[in-house]
C-alpha cells in the first residue's frame, strides 16, 4: 500500500494548478487512489487568496470537471485535504519556516511541484533547501518549458541539481501520461504482430500530428517567446517519436525506457543550415473561420508584429538499422481545422498483387493511434466488398475505441503522472540527458530559422496549415492523412 504524502504545489493559484492539478487530485481521491492522510498544499503570494484557497479551487475545478464527475460529498471530503499557503517563492522569510514546520509534523513522503515559470525554479529550490524541507524521500516535479534552448535548459537543470539528485527530479511531459501513449507501449511490446512488422522492411513512413483549434488562450507573452517548435515539438512530439521508434526496453522501468529513448534522440539525423529549409515548414495563422466562427489572425490576437511560428511540420530521419529510409513526419499547429493528436504508421503495399486492376486499389495497412479527442487504435485493412459478386476491394477499419470500452473512462494525464510522482515511479518522466539531446536537435533548427527566407508562412485559421506542409510530403509522393479522417484521408 502506498504511503500517504504531502504534495506542495508552488504556483498553487496559477492556471495549471487550478485547471489541471487540483482536478486531477480530486479524481484520484474519488477513485480511492490518494492514500488516506495525504495533503495537498498550494502556495501563493497573496495572503487573502491563501485564506480562501478552498473556495478558489472549488470554483475553478467545478468549471473544469464534467458535471457527472462532481459529487459534492466527495468534494467536501477531498477539500479537507487541500491547504492554501501564503509564501513569496523568491523571498526567504518566516512563511517558509512555517511551511517547513507543517511538513515536519506531517508525512514523510514529500513531493514539490514547480507550477511556476522556470525563472524562479532555482530560487524556489534554494528556499526549499534552506528552510530544511528536503528529507530523504523528497522529490521535485518540474513543468515545461525547460529552457528556451539547450544552454538555458542546461542552466535550469544544473540549478535544480544543486538541491536534488537526478533520481529525485521528475520532469513532466503530460503527453506521456495520456492513456493511449501507455497503450502504445502495450501494443508494441505485448503483441507479436506489431513488433515483428515495426521497421523499414514493412513500414513506409510515420506521421505524428498534434493539431489544435485554439489560438493564444491568454498566454500571448509566453507563447510569442516560445513558438510551436519549443512549445510542442521539443517535448511532446519528440517524446512520441521516441516511443514509436525506440527498441524494446529490456525492462519496463525508468532506466531501460529512458536509455532506449535516448538512443533514438542520438540517432536523429541533424538538420542544419540548408537542410532546415528543405525539411521544415513554419507557419503563422491569419484570420479565418475556426469552429464555425470568424477568428482573428495571430498578429491581431497578439497585438504586435512577430515572426513566431504557430505551425511546424518537419521531415525527420532516424539513422539506425531499424528506421533507415523511413521518414517521420511531425506536424503541430494552433488554429487548425480540428483538435486531434494522432500517430499514423503507414505500412508498405504487398510485394505481389494478385487482384485484377478492376478490383480497385489495394489500400496499404495503416495503424492509427489516436490520443485525442478519442483514445482509440484503428487498423485500416483491405477487405472484399460483400455486396459484390466479383472482386471489389474496399478499405475497412478494425476499431478499438478505448473510450467506449471502459465504463467510467476519464482520461487524465496529470492524474496518472502525479500518482506516479507520489509513488516515486519515474518511468514516465524525462531524464536530463533526454532534455539535452532533444535541444541538441532543435537548436540548429532555431538558428537556421533566423534567416530572413525562413520566416513563417501564412495559413488561414481553420485550415490544415500552409501549402508548403502539404508539399513537404507531396514531394516524397505521400500525403498527410488528415487527422481524425482516416478512411477519408485515403480517398
Ligand atoms: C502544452 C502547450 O504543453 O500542451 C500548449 O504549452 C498546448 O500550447 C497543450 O495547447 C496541448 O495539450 P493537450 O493535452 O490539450 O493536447
Amino acid at each position: 500500500m502506498q504511503k500517504p504524502f504531502d504534495f506542495v504545489i508552488f504556483g498553487g493559484a496559477g492556471d495549471l494548478a487550478l485547471r489541471k492539478l487540483i482536478p486531477a487530485w480530486y479524481r484520484a481521491y474519488r477513485d480511492g487512489q490518494m492514500p488516506e492522510g495525504s495533503r495537498i498544499f498550494g502556495t501563493m503570494r497573496k495572503a487573502e487568496q491563501a485564506e480562501n484557497y478552498r473556495a478558489m479551487v472549488r470554483e475553478a475545478a467545478f468549471n473544469y470537471l464534467r458535471d457527472d464527475e462532481i459529487d459534492n460529498e466527495t468534494w467536501n471530503k477531498f477539500e479537507a485535504c487541500v491547504f492554501g499557503v501564503f509564501i513569496n517563492i523568491t523571498e526567504r522569510d518566516e512563511h517558509w519556516d512555517a511551511l517547513a514546520k507543517t511538513l515536519q509534523e506531517g508525512n514523510e513522503e514529500r513531493i514539490f511541484y514547480m507550477a511556476t515559470p522556470p525563472a524562479v525554479f532555482s530560487a524556489c529550490c534554494k528556499n526549499i533547501s534552506d528552510s530544511g524541507m528536503i528529507n530523504k524521500t523528497s522529490r521535485v516535479v518540474v513543468e515545461k518549458p525547460l529552457g528556451y534552448n539547450g544552454e538555458s535548459a542546461e542552466k535550469i537543470n544544473a540549478d535544480i541539481a544543486q538541491y536534488f539528485e537526478e533520481d529525485a527530479i521528475f520532469r513532466i511531459d503530460h503527453y506521456l501520461g495520456k492513456e493511449t501513449v501507455q497503450n502504445l507501449l502495450a501494443l508494441r511490446f505485448t503483441n507479436c504482430i506489431f513488433e515483428h512488422l515495426w521497421d523499414s522492411k514493412s513500414i513506409d513512413h510515420v506521421e505524428i500530428s498534434i493539431s489544435e483549434t485554439v489560438g493564444l488562450e491568454g498566454r500571448a507573452s509566453f507563447y510569442d517567446d516560445a513558438g510551436a517548435l519549443r512549445d510542442m515539438v521539443q517535448n511532446h512530439l519528440m517524446q512520441l517519436l521516441c516511443l514509436v521508434a525506440m527498441e524494446p526496453p529490456s525492462k519496463l522501468n525508468a532506466d531501460s525506457i529512458r536509455a532506449e529513448k535516448l538512443k533514438v534522440l542520438d540517432a536523429l539525423r541533424p538538420l542544419t543550415g540548408d537542410d532546415v529549409a528543405a525539411n521544415t515548414v513554419r507557419g503563422q495563422y491569419v484570420a479565418g473561420e475556426s469552429g464555425g466562427k470568424q477568428v482573428p489572425g495571430y498578429l491581431d490576437e497578439l497585438g504586435k508584429d512577430s515572426n513566431t511560428e504557430t505551425f511546424v511540420a518537419i521531415r525527420a530521419h532516424i539513422d539506425n538499422w531499424r528506421w533507415s529510409h523511413v521518414p517521420f513526419y511531425l506536424r503541430t499547429g494552433k488554429r487548425l481545422k480540428q483538435r486531434c493528436a494522432e500517430i499514423i504508421i503507414q505500412y508498405k503495399t504487398v510485394t505481389h498483387h494478385i487482384y485484377p486492376d478492376s478490383a480497385g486499389a489495394m489500400i496499404p495497412n495503416r495503424l492509427v493511434i489516436q490520443l485525442q479527442p478519442d483514445e482509440r487504435v484503428q487498423m485500416i485493412v483491405t477487405s472484399n466488398n460483400l455486396e459484390k459478386h466479383e472482386a471489389d476491394l474496399v478499405p475497412s477499419v478494425l476499431n478499438l475505441n478505448l473510450t467506449d470500452n471502459y465504463d467510467k473512462f476519464y482520461s487524465d494525464a496529470y492524474k496518472r503522472l502525479m500518482l506516479d510522482a507520489a509513488a516515486n515511479n519515474p518511468a514516465l518522466f524525462i531524464h536530463r540527458n533526454e532534455v539535452d539531446a532533444a535541444w541538441g536537435w532543435i537548436d540548429p533548427i532555431i538558428d537556421a530559422w533566423q534567416r530572413p527566407e525562413n520566416k513563417p508562412q501564412p495559413y488561414p485559421a481553420g485550415s490544415w496549415g500552409p501549402q508548403a506542409a502539404m508539399d513537404l510530403l507531396g514531394e516524397d509522393g505521400r500525403c498527410w492523412f488528415n487527422v481524425g479522417e482516416n478512411i477519408k484521408g485515403q480517398e
